[in-house]
């Protein structure tokens, strides 16, 4: 089944095409046909953190020419006198997208000149994230869906992140998802969200809730942890990437580790988190140095991660124990963290016949692809739903 995937939640636009075959319930292999994706990153710099009318604009105005690399990359781009789209169906659309008027204009100008790729079905995100984003995608598959008659699966963004952690690549344009020991848990670290979702059942079509959410953040998300404290360090959005290397410069060059930042709810009973009060106490340290030197900015980098590595493998660690879980999948943009990858795999080094999954670092960030293989996790349905709507809230369950 050739799908289109659509991403646009927050700040990255991501498209891909992925051929899925799903020989049984229990496994699925994946080729990505093509992939495209612009990240708005730097553009919200300046405010510190991800503007949603600026993400909203800038996915109406790109999606159209992603769009276009997108199907040429995938060998689907055929241009044709006569267009499968009638003039009703552009009436249609141009309701559907009437506040995306850039990316309708986009869209009515290719629908004319091209034939109806080879797709048999959407897969868009539309929730959770910001919805504003949201709605450009939720538009865009709409406008798509009836235009070629395609049916729509809606899908969440944090099942992508989880979906990403489970995926196995055989190479760069080959997956493989299969059923990882059960019961699984899944940590899902992001610029939005850090939950840990406990997964009993497989989704072979006899279980509707496979998901249970046994944890997750009570204030910000680790992402903004990593990012809030980044930019009281001077350092532009997303910092945790730039954290990560401090904190990596600082142990290499064996420096003093002369702060100390709380490692909140720790030791709570509990699997929520909460990063709020170390973003506070980075505020506090940084305000009673001053200007931080490059060094302190190492020094302070390092016991940050540390803190946060703390205190999401303790966590984790601790529902793997409650709940005698039998594979670990890790996804979401803090995924990447070389530092966090690494102290979850020692930390299960000892644990025998216990799977441990961890997102290619490439794709631990918001991508298209990644939502083509949430898609491959079920039974791929073959019609759209009646209402289809964004949902900034959306849960996994
Ligand atoms: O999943 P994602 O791409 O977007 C959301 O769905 O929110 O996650 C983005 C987050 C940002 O907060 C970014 O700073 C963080 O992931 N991030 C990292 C690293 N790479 C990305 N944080 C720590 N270390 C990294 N290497
Ligand atoms: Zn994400």
């Amino acid at each position: 089944m050739k799908i289109l995937a659509i991403e646009t939640s927050c700040d990255e636009t991501g498209l891909a095409i992925v051929d899925i075959e799903q020989p049984d319930a229990s496994a699925a292999s994946i080729t990505v046909l093509a992939e495209s994706l612009l990240s708005q990153a730097l553009l919200h710099a300046e405010y510190g953190g991800v503007y949603p009318s600026l993400a909203k604009r800038e996915h109406s105005k790109n999606l159209g020419p992603l769009f276009v690399e997108l199907l040429t990359q995938a060998n689907m781009l055929t241009q044709t006198q006569t267009p499968a789209i009638g003039k009703d169906s552009i009436g249609v659309i141009k309701e559907l997208l009437e506040r995306e008027p850039e990316l309708f204009i986009h869209l009515a100008t290719l629908l004319a000149q091209i034939e109806k790729p080879p797709l048999d079905a959407i897969a868009v995100t539309h929730g959770p994230g910001l919805e504003p984003a949201l709605w450009v995608g939720v538009n865009f598959a709409k406008a798509l869906s009836h235009a070629w008659n395609i049916p729509i699966i809606p899908m969440n963004h944090m099942e992508g992140h989880l979906a990403a952690g489970l995926a196995r690549p055989l190479d760069d344009t080959h997956f493989t998802i299969t059923q990882p020991k059960l019961p699984a848990l899944a940590l899902l670290l992001s610029g939005g969200h850090t939950e840990l979702v406990l997964i009993k059942n497989w989704f072979d079509g006899t279980h509707t809730n496979s998901y249970e959410k046994i944890g997750s953040t009570r204030d910000d998300a680790v992402g903004e942890a990593f990012d809030k404290s980044a930019r009281l360090l001077g350092i532009p959005y997303p910092g945790g990437p730039e954290i990560s290397k401090l904190a990596a410069h600082a142990r290499a060059e064996n420096l003093s580790q002369p702060y100390s930042l709380p490692r909140p709810m720790l030791t709570t009973n509990d699997y929520d988190f909460s990063f709020s009060g170390l973003k506070t106490a980075v505020r506090t340290l940084v305000e009673s140095i001053g200007t931080p030197t490059e060094k302190q900015k190492k020094q302070i980098a390092r016991e940050l991660e540390d803190a946060i590595t703390e205190v999401v493998v303790a966590k984790t660690m601790r529902a793997i124990e409650e709940f005698g879980v039998r594979s670990l999948i890790v996804g979401g943009g803090v995924s990447a963290n070389a530092y966090i990858r690494t102290a979850l795999s020692d930390a299960l080094a000892h644990y025998e016949a216990f799977d441990l999954y961890l997102p290619t670092p490439s794709l631990s960030t918001d991508n298209g692809l990644m939502i083509g293989f949430a898609a491959a996790l079920h039974t791929l349905p073959t019609q759209t739903p009646s209402e289809l709507a964004a949902n900034g809230n959306l849960v996994l369950g």
